[in-house]
């Protein structure tokens, strides 16, 4: 959502900070989003107050215990920025036997999701309002994930924020830690030059292979996305991928 919006600019610095002194202080790690301000509906506003409680997890720095929050033992899909979170939703309610961490920066999607969980009785989603590099870094247990949805991460189009694209080999590299052994990982975008990129990098991991020849037919649980139906308004494509941990 960030990059097709009049916005400004991006505030994390890709060179390192210097102090008065001239020191350098610590690289600041680039951030694949920025946290805009978005008005909240008065319904996301009271499933905020009355499910955050139960559905949205604190981020600390320590591992979770999935079946202690699920209250069960299944498989577990992370989704890495779920924007309105409908078509979370809709694959958590096709998919009762599996559970879905969700991961969104932006209170007004937090919001929509929880009111979505509230009004439909869904009981296998949790939320995380934070960045979700730093949640699969400290708190997703490595080799636990049977899936990773991300679907219409933001594209970065201008050159000099193709560096916040969230494909990435570094990063793509820690998911694929975090997948369990034939876990899947399916992205979707609708910006060619971002889907090529994504082509490039996830077949160039050693550890994932293709489950189709280059880009993959839509798979049947994946709904049309919020931003997918803007991107296609706009006479975008749409490409999916995804590929297996061997
Ligand atoms: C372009 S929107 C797509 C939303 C949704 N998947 C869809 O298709 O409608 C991308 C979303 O990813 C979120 N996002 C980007 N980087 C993130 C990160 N590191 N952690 C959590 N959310 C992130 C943004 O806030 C934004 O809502």
């Amino acid at each position: 959502m960030n990059d097709t919006t009049p916005q400004a600019e991006p505030s994390a610095p890709d060179t390192p900070d210097q102090d008065a002194q001239g020191e350098q202080a610590p690289r600041r790690a680039i951030k694949s989003f920025v946290v805009r301000a978005g008005r909240m509906g008065t319904g996301q506003i009271k499933a905020l107050a009355e499910l955050g409680p139960r559905f949205v997890l604190p981020f600390k720095p320590e591992t979770l215990d999935c079946p202690a929050v699920f209250g069960r033992q299944a498989p577990v899909v992370l989704e890495i920025g779920f924007g309105m979170g409908g078509a979370t939703a809709q694959i958590a309610q096709s998919l009762p036997d599996h559970d879905f961490i969700g991961c969104e920066v932006h209170e007004p999607g937090v919001g929509a999701l929880l009111k979505l969980i509230g009004e439909q009785d869904i009981p296998n989603i949790r939320i995380f309002q934070h960045d979700a590099v730093e949640v699969l870094e400290h708190m997703i247990p490595p080799g636990s994930l049977a899936g990773i949805h991300i679907f219409f991460p933001d594209p970065w189009h201008k050159k000099r924020h193709n560096k916040r694209r969230l494909i990435q080999s570094p990063f793509v590299a820690k998911l694929v830690q975090h997948l369990r052994p034939g876990g899947y990982l399916h992205c979707a975008t609708d910006w060619q030059p971002y889907a090529e990129q994504m082509l490039e990098v996830l077949s160039a991991e050693p550890l994932l292979e293709n489950t189709a020849s280059g880009f993959a037919e839509k798979p049947a649980y994946r709904p049309l996305t919020k931003f997918e139906n803007r991107g296609l308004k706009l006479g975008h494509g749409v490409w999916d991928l995804v590929f297996r941990k061997r």
